[in-house]
């Protein structure tokens, strides 16, 4: 932790990439491990452009979950404290969670790489409206629809589908233009989001990994933060502050 602390004091620009295990004591299921989301729905089958074209209503089963789940949910001590960051060189979170809290606590600068569950779009004639609008017939089991008869579908990026082009290369820019990255909560397996740390490395960033398990990344990172987001963000910003 000490050398963690230090090589953050020594960092003139941080980037931060956070994945669902920052979300967790929020209150929000990941998507891989023991109580995972892909082990009660097969993403394939549900999470996919082709299941949605398929068979809009059964996606709309696994999005009328993550809405609740993420509507609802507040952001904690771990979100606040990369809101602190900023003051001590946090340029962007760049995120892959679609539940918004890094903006619910105050982050300016957020990049949503799998786009966010707060806004729905039309895939017939693209307009968009706000999740919130259509909450009630969500929650009732309904599935939204446009003035222009389609049915609705949230902003998120499904399997199969590119990330939104200018996302992505505004994420790769701060990963390379950073000499520090810390990478909180994702499993690093799914690109191309998990190679976003290893860019940020071969630019020379200094590489911090929070997260309770090892993962893919680990053997690459110069410290491992063994715990919780919710526990070790907040340690290294107190220690930060002295
Ligand atoms: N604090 C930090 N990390 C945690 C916590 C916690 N409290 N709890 C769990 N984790 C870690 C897990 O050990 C795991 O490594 O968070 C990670 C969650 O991994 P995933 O569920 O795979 O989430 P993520 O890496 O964001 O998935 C990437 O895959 O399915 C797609 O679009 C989906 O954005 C998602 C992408």
């Amino acid at each position: 932790m000490e050398k963690a602390v230090r090589a953050i004091k020594r960092a003139d620009k941080i980037a931060v990439l956070t994945g669902a295990g920052m979300s967790v004591e929020s209150g929000i299921a990941p998507f891989r491990g023991e109580d995972g989301l892909w082990k009660k729905f097969d993403p394939q089958e549900y999470a996919s452009l082709s299941a949605f074209n398929r068979d809009p209503e059964k996606s709309w089963e696994l999005f009328r979950i993550q809405i609740e789940e993420c509507l609802g949910a507040e952001p904690h001590e771990g979100h606040y404290s990369l809101v602190e960051l900023e003051d001590h060189g946090l340029n962007a979170v760049v995120t892959q969670n679609v539940d918004s809290l890094h903006q619910k606590a105050g982050n300016e600068k957020v990049l949503e790489l799998h786009g966010s569950l707060a806004e729905l779009f039309c895939s017939s004639c693209n307009s968009r409206e706000g999740t919130e609008d259509h909450l009630d017939e969500i929650v009732e089991g309904d599935i939204p629809h446009c003035g222009c008869g389609s049915m609705f579908r949230p902003d998120v990026v499904l399997f199969g589908e590119p990330l939104p082009r200018n996302v992505l290369s505004v994420s790769q820019r701060e990963a390379e233009e950073a000499d520090l990255l810390i990478t909180v909560g994702t499993s690093a397996v799914v690109q191309p989001a998990a190679s976003i740390p290893t860019l940020a490395k071969r630019t020379g960033s200094v590489l911090i990994e929070i997260n309770p398990e090892r993962t893919p990344l680990t053997p690459r990172v110069d410290h491992f933060l063994k715990g919780k987001a919710g526990e070790k963000l907040p340690e290294l910003v107190e220690q930060i502050r002295d």
